[in-house]
């Protein structure tokens, strides 16, 4: 899910000097210190949209501003999704990362193709499984009164939710992890090229293979699916494939990592959640909404005035979701975890026509992995001596959560 913004610290004449930011957050150590201090910060320092001078992300305008972001990011008709994705492609044998990568109106016509699996009723048909599989994981550590939260949950359990819902066996489920971690955390563009071929040469087989027997799971959909009555071509089917590989995965996980630490850092908080299971939706809602995970990148495709400021055709634009979570005019007291706000829309899973196709899936494994592991480890806390950091990554959470319990 990571993109980039426009070139590192340019700053067009068009924009205004006083507008002018060097956030750098990526590589701000009081962002690495602690992400979900520096956001809600920004919202108190920050004007609405300004523009940021980022040696990481790339120069381009940024907006923290709830309304603003959804204004811009509902507007396909002066932006482009086409981003400069840090998945390395080879030129010869392109393929876009589908449907992240495309603008309307094609955009829509594949995502029709996925869908209807993905509605609130299809995912509620994978509850049963999520439960086995998230206690699955727990009956394996819960005796040593201990675990690495990361290694031994939140990356497991979305990788095999994902493995479930595409048709692919568990048995690949260390395989999925070792690609997933090594595809976020590569340095160098030699293993990323590396793992990108591994996972090439793997899911051409498994395409081959739902060609000639189709089943329920996404992969045989998308091999069988058809673009205006046509079927799609292979660079797409496994554009696709790989895209919901990348986006399902890591976004999940890394929102998990970031809500055991508050767990076990409010222990209070914890037993108000336990002692009131029947708010599970809510309680799942605000805390997704304290730790959004990633960011939307467009490119302006002519000249577009958002907050009274002029920008500019080929300028970048960034919605920082997870900072627009915390704006007080729509969340008042907005670091505060309440349970009971009244209901808005929160930008975890961004908005507009590249809205988060998983989101209803996401939010499912969100909610069973709360339930299941409070009800069978309520009391816990981090490991003694634990210091949390977070790795630079266009999807922030904790490089490791060890607990005890
Ligand atoms: C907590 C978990 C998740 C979060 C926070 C999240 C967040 C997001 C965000 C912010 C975007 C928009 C990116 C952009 O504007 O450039 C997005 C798009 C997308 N996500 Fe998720 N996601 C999550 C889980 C999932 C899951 C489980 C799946 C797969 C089943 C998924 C599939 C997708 C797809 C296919 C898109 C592209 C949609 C489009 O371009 O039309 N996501 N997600």
């Amino acid at each position: 899910m990571a993109t980039v913004l426009g070139t590192p610290n340019s700053v067009p004449d068009h924009v205004p000097p006083e507008l002018v930011r060097s956030i750098g957050f990526m590589l701000n150590p009081e962002f690495l210190a602690d992400p979900y201090d520096f956001f809600p910060r920004l919202q108190e320092e920050q004007p609405p949209v300004f523009y940021d001078t980022d040696p990481v992300m790339g120069s381009g305008w940024v907006t923290i501003k709830h309304e603003l972001a959804f204004k811009a990011l509902r507007n396909s008709e002066n932006m482009t999704i086409e981003t400069t994705s840090i998945f390395p492609r080879d030129p010869d044998n392109y393929f876009n990362l589908i449907p992240q990568e495309l603008d309307p109106p094609v955009h829509r016509k594949f995502r029709n193709v996925l869908d209807p699996f993905l509605s609130p009723k299809a995912v509620l048909q994978l509850e049963k499984d999520i439960r086995g599989l998230a206690n699955d994981l727990i009956d394996k550590f819960i005796d040593k009164g201990h675990c690495e939260f990361t290694n031994d949950f939140a990356r497991p359990l979305p990788v095999t939710v994902f493995l479930r819902f595409m048709g692919l066996p568990l048995e690949m489920t260390d395989t999925f992890v070792k690609w997933v971690v090594s595809l976020i955390s590569f340095a160098e563009r030699d293993k990323a090229v590396e793992i990108m071929a591994e996972i090439e040469e793997y899911m051409s087989r498994v395409i081959i293979e739902k060609r000639a027997n189709p089943d329920e799971g996404a992969i045989s959909r998308i091999v069988h699916g058809t673009i205006d009555g046509e079927p799609l071509n292979e660079r797409d089917i496994y554009g696709f494939v790989f895209f919901l590989f990348i986006a399902g995965i890591d976004t999940v996980y890394a929102a998990l990592n970031n809500t055991w630490v508050w767990l076990a850092r409010n222990p209070d908080r914890r037993r108000e959640m336990i002692a009131d299971p029947d708010n599970i939706d809510n309680q799942a809602e605000e805390l997704l909404r304290i730790f959004g995970v990633t960011f939307s990148g467009r490119t302006l495709t002519s000249d577009y005035e958002l907050d009274g400021i002029t920008m500019k055709k080929g300028d970048r634009l960034m919605a920082l979701l997870p900072a627009c979570n915390y704006d007080p005019e729509v969340f008042p007291n907005p670091r505060e975890v309440r349970f009971d706000r009244p209901r808005k829309p929160i930008l975890t899973f961004t908005g507009g026509v590249h809205a988060c196709m998983g989101a209803h899936l996401a939010r499912l494994e969100y909610k069973i992995a709360l339930q299941e592991w409070l009800r069978r480890i309520p009391e816990f806390d981090l490991a003694p001596g634990t210091q949390i950091t977070y790795p630079p990554s266009g999807v922030i959470g904790p490089a490791a959560v060890p607990l005890v319990w």
